[in-house]
C-alpha cells in the first residue's frame, strides 16, 4: 500500500468516542497515515513500570478499519513528571548555572545515565508490544530534537561527557592546550577534568572550546538518537526509522543524524507567528529548505508537520489564504517529498498549542482547510506513484557545512553576518533561474555537479582544498568568497600563507586587506554596471586571476573585488563581499549561460518551476506564490496533468514532458 498523506494526530486529547468519526473523516479525505504518541508518555506509562496501551491500541484498531497506517513517535521529548521525582538531576542547566524547570517540552539533559535506563524501557515495551502489529508502518524518534535545547545542558553529566569527548579528541592534554591555544589569557589546563562546558564567564570563551562545544553538543544528539534506533532495529527489524527535522535550523549536523535513518523527515511551517510583522518565509527560503532535506540522503523524503492552518502560540498568525495550504503542499512534493502528514488533526482545545490550527477547527468540523486539501489530494494522488523516489537531476550544487556556520555564529565579525543568510542568498540566485539545486557537505562527491558555490569557506583543511582543487582541475565551476581560507579546523586563524590560505593558488588572488563594513555599504562595478554590497570587503590582489568586478568606492576604489581563475580545465570564481541579491543573481545568471547549466524554464515568470525526473518524464511543477492570477506559455510537449497555463492566485499546475522526445 502505497502512504501518501497524513495527519499528526493526538488521540489523547479527546473523548474515545469520537476517534471513529476521526477515522471516516480522514479516510474520506484521502489519508492513509497517522504520527501518534511523540509526546504521549505519562498516558502510556503512568507511573514508574505502569504501562498502558490499551488507548492508543484501540486508536490503532479504529483507524486501521478504514486502512489508515500508523507511525509511533518514541515519546522521550515529554518525559513525565514522575520521572523528574525520581531523578531530580534529569532537569537540565543552562549555563547560567540555573537549573531548568518541568513542563514546556525537552526539560530533560540528554547525557543523564539515568534518564536512558527509562527511555530504553519505555522505548523497547513499545517497541514488542507494536512490532507485529500490522497497522504499524514505522517510527519517529523523539521530536525535533534540538529544538529547544539552545545551549543546554550544563550539569554535571554533561560536564563528564564534554570531558571525555575531548580526551578520545585530542588524547593528551598538552594536545589539547596546543590546539586551542590556551598559552592565552593563562587558560592551559592540567587534566581533562579541568575543562568546565562553557558557562557564562565575565566575559569571552576561546573560540575554539565554544566550536568543540558545539561539535560535541551536535554528536551528543546524534548519539541519543542513535541509542534509540538501536533498540528499534533489532526488536522491530520491518519498520522504518525516522526523524523530523527542521530545514537549516543548525544545533545538530543534520547530515550526520540523518546517516543511520531510512529516510528523513521535515516540519514545514511557511508562516511565523511571534515576531512582529509577522514573517512569511520567502518562497525561495522554503524551497530551500526542503532541497536541503533531500540533499541529505539524496533520496525523497516525508514531510511528518506540514502546516495546515494558522499558527500561534500567545500570538497567532495570519491564516493561509484559500489555495495556500495546497500550494505548499505542492511544493514540499516538488521538491522531493513522497508524503505529507498535515500537522495537526485538530486544533487542540487546551495547552500552548491551542492556536497552532489543525485541518479541522476547535469544534472538529470540518470546514475550508478540510476541503481544500481533500480536493487537492483527490487531483494529485493519482501521479503521485509516477514520481515516488524521483529527484530534480540538479547541475549545480551549494556547499554547506555546519561546522563553518558554528564557527560564524561564535565570531560573526559583523554583527549581520549570517552564514545561512549567504547561503540563501546564493540559493535565491539559483532559483531565480529555476535552475535545480542540490545541498551537498564536504564528504560528498562534487564532480557530478557543473557548478558549485561554497560560500565562506571559513575553516579550510588540506583534505578539503584538496577535493576542491581536484574538482577544478577535472573542469568544475567553483564560486568561493571571502572569509575564506581564514581559520583551521579546530578555529584558530590559518598562519602559513597570506588568505585566502589553502584556497590561495586556486583562486589566483591574495587578500592583502580587509575591511569589515560597519555602519556603511560599498560599491561594486560589475560587467558596466553598479550594484551595492554589505558586510565585509576583502581587498584583493589578482596573482593570476582576472578581475571581473571592482569595488568603486572608499580608498579600494578600482581594485578587484570579484575575480576569475582559469585553473586547469575548470575556473575559480572570488567574490571578496557580500553582494546585493540582484548582483548574485546577475552573476549566476551569467555563469548559467556560459556553461550551458540547465534552466527547468527560462522565460522570465514570476513563478517557481521545480522538477522531478524519472527514467522516462520530467514531472514540472508551477507554483504561484503570488496572489494575482498569472499565466505561462507551456514548453514543448509539455501535457497538462493538473491545471494549465493560467494559473489561479495562490495555485499551481502539473505538467509532463517526457524524456528524449
Ligand atoms: C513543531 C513541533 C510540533 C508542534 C509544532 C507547532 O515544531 O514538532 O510538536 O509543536 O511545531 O508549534
Ligand atoms: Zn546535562
Amino acid at each position: 500500500m502505497n502512504i501518501l498523506f497524513g495527519a499528526d494526530y493526538y488521540p489523547e486529547h479527546w473523548d474515545e468516542e469520537r476517534l471513529e468519526l476521526d477515522a471516516r473523516l480522514m479516510h474520506d479525505m484521502g489519508i492513509d497515515v497517522v504520527r501518534m504518541a511523540e509526546f504521549a508518555w505519562s498516558k502510556l506509562e503512568p507511573e514508574n513500570g505502569v504501562f498502558r496501551f490499551d488507548w492508543l491500541d484501540n486508536a490503532i484498531n479504529i483507524l486501521a478499519k478504514y486502512n489508515i497506517r500508523v507511525v509511533l513517535g518514541t515519546p522521550s521529548a515529554a518525559p513525565p513528571a514522575w520521572i523528574v521525582d525520581e531523578i531530580p538531576d534529569v532537569l537540565p542547566v543552562d549555563s547560567d548555572g540555573r537549573v531548568r524547570g518541568f513542563g514546556g517540552r525537552h526539560h530533560v539533559c540528554q547525557s543523564n545515565e539515568s534518564y536512558r535506563e527509562y527511555v530504553k524501557r519505555i522505548v523497547t515495551e513499545m517497541a514488542h508490544h507494536y512490532r507485529n502489529n500490522p497497522a504499524v508502518t514505522g517510527w519517529q524518534i523523539d521530536n525535533e530534537l534540538g529544538n529547544s535545547h539552545n545551549d543546554l545542558c550544563h550539569c554535571k553529566s554533561c560536564r563528564r561527557r564534554f570531558q571525555k569527548w575531548l580526551e578520545s579528541k585530542y588524547k593528551t592534554i598538552d594536545r589539547l592546550n596546543r590546539e586551542w591555544g590556551t598559552a592565552f589569557w593563562s587558560q592551559s589546563y592540567n587534566n581533562f577534568e579541568q575543562i568546565s562546558t562553557p558557562m557564562i564567564t565575565p566575559n569571552s570563551h576561546n573560540p575554539s572550546l565554544l566550536l568543540d562545544w558545539k561539535r560535541f553538543h551536535s554528536d551528543l544528539i546524534t548519539e541519543f538518537m542513535q541509542f534509540q534506533v538501536d533498540i528499534l532495529r533489532e526488536i522491530c527489524p520491518n519498520h522504518f526509522i525516522t526523524h523530523n527535522l527542521m530545514g537549516f535550523f543548525n544545533l545538530v549536523d543534520y547530515f550526520k543524524l540523518s546517516q543511520n535513518l531510512d529516510f528523513v523527515s521535515h516540519d514545514q511551517y511557511p508562516m511565523g507567528y511571534f515576531d512582529n510583522p509577522q514573517p512569511m518565509k520567502e518562497p525561495s527560503v522554503l524551497a530551500a529548505d526542503l532541497d536541503l532535506m533531500r540533499s541529505l540522503k539524496k533520496k525523497t523524503f516525508w514531510i511528518m508537520e506540514q502546516q495546515a492552518g494558522p499558527t500561534g502560540w500567545e500570538i497567532l498568525g495570519r491564516t493561509p489564504r484559500p489555495g495556500q495550504l495546497a500550494l505548499w503542499t505542492a511544493q514540499s512534493i516538488a521538491h522531493g517529498a513522497d508524503t505529507v502528514v498535515f500537522f495537526r488533526w485538530r486544533t487542540c482545545a487546551f495547552g500552548t498549542e491551542e492556536y497552532w490550527h489543525g485541518i479541522l477547527p476547535h469544534s472538529g468540523n470540518p470546514g475550508r482547510r478540510y476541503y481544500e486539501l481533500q480536493k487537492f489530494i483527490k487531483e494529485i494522488k493519482p501521479f503521485m506513484a509516477d514520481f515516488k523516489n524521483s529527484l530534480p537531476e540538479s547541475e549545480a550544487a551549494i556547499l554547506f557545512s555546519y561546522e563553518q556556520s558554528w564557527a560564524f555564529e561564535i565570531q560573526p565579525h559583523h554583527p549581520d553576518l549570517s552564514y545561512t543568510k549567504q547561503i540563501r542568498k546564493y540559493y535565491k540566485g539559483l532559483y531565480n533561474l529555476n535552475v535545480p539545486v542540490d545541498f551537498i557537505s564536504d564528504n560528498d562527491d562534487f564532480t557530478k555537479y557543473k557548478l558549485v558555490i561554497a560560500p565562506l569557506l571559513f575553516m579550510v583543511s588540506d583534505e578539503l582544498a584538496k577535493k576542491l582543487s581536484e574538482y577544478v582541475e577535472q573542469g568544475g565551476i567553483l564560486v568561493i568568497t571571502m572569509r575564506s581560507g581564514v581559520k583551521e579546523m579546530n578555529n584558530r586563524c590559518h598562519i602559513e600563507s597570506d588568505l585566502p590560505g589553502r584556497l590561495k593558488v586556486l583562486a589566483g588572488v591574495t587578500v592583502t586587506d580587509y575591511d569589515c563594513l560597519r555602519d556603511q555599504d560599498t560599491g561594486i562595478r560589475y560587467n558596466g554596471r553598479d550594484y551595492r554590497a554589505s558586510i565585509w570587503c576583502d581587498v584583493l590582489k589578482s596573482v593570476d586571476a582576472e578581475c571581473i568586478g571592482t569595488y568603486t568606492e572608499d580608498y579600494y576604489a578600482g581594485e578587484p573585488a570579484i575575480t576569475i581563475n582559469r585553473f586547469k580545465k575548470g575556473m575559480v570564481y572570488y567574490i571578496g563581499t557580500e553582494p546585493e541579491q540582484k548582483l548574485i543573481d546577475d552573476f549566476l545568471a551569467d555563469i548559467v549561460r556560459k556553461t550551458g547549466i540547465e534552466r527547468i524554464y527560462d522565460i522570465p515568470a514570476d513563478l517557481e518551476f521545480v522538477r522531478r525526473r524519472t527514467k522516462d518524464a520530467d514531472y514540472i511543477f508551477v507554483l504561484n506564490h503570488s496572489g494575482k492570477t498569472q499565466k505561462i506559455t507551456c514548453g514543448e510537449n509539455w501535457i497538462k496533468l493538473i491545471n494549465g497555463e493560467n494559473l489561479e492566485p495562490y495555485g499551481y499546475a502539473l505538467f509532463k514532458s517526457e524524456r528524449g522526445k
